[in-house]
């Protein structure tokens, strides 16, 4: 079969290197992909946003099946334009993709259906917004509605910060459009867990669950990023927590999708925190999260492909979905100064022995050289019998990568050690 996948980033470079394993992938293309992938699949320079350029790719390549793993085409609509061409998909149609695009869409449904989450209100007048500020002193959070690169959420932890925020972004627009409409929630505390599922509408299969490091420094300090790391599984979500989390959220999500006419197919991210007073949704993500994938896919022992199909013909039921009980860390290098500026351009080396395990997230490929050409760069990942294990050996691995302005933090799996009391 060929295999198209949409997005350029390390967790498209991790769903690549799993489905090069199924014997049912001939060819893969990546749109656009980037350098690191450019090993594992033939990069088109199509621009994941350019939905008319996908589908005519597609098309015109005789293309057998699409993943659409990034969060940009799947808002715009990518699965409904490739589905019109006859090209089944894995990820879900824009109706279904809201639930990630519009927090007041995704907090209104679970409101209607009873699914837990922060409390809130929505605002779309910002005197209102500042009003119910008056009544309600931080910490508080402040969400703007649309998609924002991950930016849009600000945790205030004073009534000014709170101001400014709502100001900022329903005055000022620093989001765009993204911000016109704000959510503004309670402030919640426990560990956070990344739960990512398969879910066709019919049922819905948890993979193994898994810890982000969204802080750019040591100690959860530094500004929000995209993810500095992660690991799999999360100690915290322990078996009892998963079947409440199955009763409580994932199944009345899926169903609650279905009741709106929205069947979601395709890969529901849940993030979760696991409050005081149980799990609570922090947030939907409509496809694989970044840089989750990184450790939940080299833990998969089924055919991803295969399991891929199943969720688009709907017969996911049928499918064999297991998991290792092994544990796996995954350390990004980033650039020096990143999430806000950085320089890029510099050679990246990496052993022969772990490319496997290295998942590259922004680079180029200039005169034969591999070159870093973002903010994070890419991520190493391990594998070991224990979470201890796993991280040290990732940690490893860290020494033996190299390109120069490279930073990362040195404290990824710390928390999840300490909580499994070391190991
Ligand atoms: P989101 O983009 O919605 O995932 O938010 C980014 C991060 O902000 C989350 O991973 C949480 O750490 C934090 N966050 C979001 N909503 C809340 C909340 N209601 N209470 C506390 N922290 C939150
Ligand atoms: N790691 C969080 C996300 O993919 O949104």
């Amino acid at each position: 079969m060929k295999i198209m996948v949409v997005g350029s980033g390390g967790r498209e470079h991790a769903i690549i290197k799993k489905i090069k394993l199924s014997p049912l992938a001939e060819k893969i293309y990546a749109l656009p992909g980037n350098g690191g992938i450019a090993a594992d699949a033939e990069c088109i320079p199509i621009k994941a946003t350019d939905i008319e350029g996908i589908a005519r790719f597609a098309k015109e390549n005789a293309v057998d099946y699409a993943v659409v793993s990034m969060d940009d085409p799947l808002i715009l609509g990518c699965v409904d334009a490739l589905n019109a061409e006859g090209i089944p998909c894995f990820g879900p149609v824009k109706d279904a993709a809201i639930i990630e695009g519009s927090k007041i869409f995704s907090k209104t449904l679970m409101k209607k259906y009873g699914i837990p989450t922060a409390e809130y209100e929505t605002f779309t007048d910002c005197a209102e917004a500042l009003r119910y500020l008056k009544g309600h002193p931080a910490p508080i959070v402040i969400k703007a509605d649309g998609p924002a690169l991950g930016k849009g959420v600000i945790i205030a932890q004073t009534d000014k910060e709170a101001r400014d925020a709502v100001i900022s972004m329903m005055e000022d627009k620093k989001f765009g459009e993204s911000g016109t409409k704000v959510v503004i929630e309670e402030f919640l505390t426990g560990p956070e867990v990344s739960v990512l599922s398969f879910t066709d509408g019919n049922v819905v299969i948890p993979m193994v669950s898994s810890m982000d490091h969204k802080r750019a420094l040591d100690n959860d300090e530094g500004l929000n990023t995209g993810g500095m790391g992660t690991v799999a599984p999360n100690p915290y979500y322990t078996p009892e927590i998963a079947a409440e989390c199955m009763e409580k959220i994932f199944i009345p999500t899926m169903k609650a999708m279905n009741a709106e006419g929205r069947t979601f197919r395709g890969c529901l991210y849940f993030g979760l925190m696991l409050t005081e007073k149980g799990p609570k949704v922090i947030e939907y993500n409509c496809r694989f999260g970044d840089p989750e994938t990184q450790v939940v896919l080299p833990l998969m022992e089924s055919d991803l492909l295969d399991v891929m199909m199943h969720v688009t013909e709907g017969t996911l039921s049928e499918c064999d979905v297991r998991f290792s009980d092994d544990s796996c860390c995954c350390v990004v290098m980033a650039s020096e100064g990143y999430p806000v500026s950085y320089e890029k351009g510099f050679e990246i080396t990496i052993p022969e022995d772990i490319s496997e395990d290295v998942f590259i997230a922004g680079a180029k490929i200039s005169d034969g050289r591999l070159l870093s050409d973002g903010g994070r760069v890419l991520g190493v990942t391990a594998r070991d019998a224990t979470l201890a294990g796993a991280i040290e050996k990732a940690y490893a691995r860290v020494k033996r990568v190299s390109f120069a302005n490279a930073f990362w933090r040195n404290d990824i799996g710390a928390r999840a050690l300490k909580a499994k009391g070391g190991k």
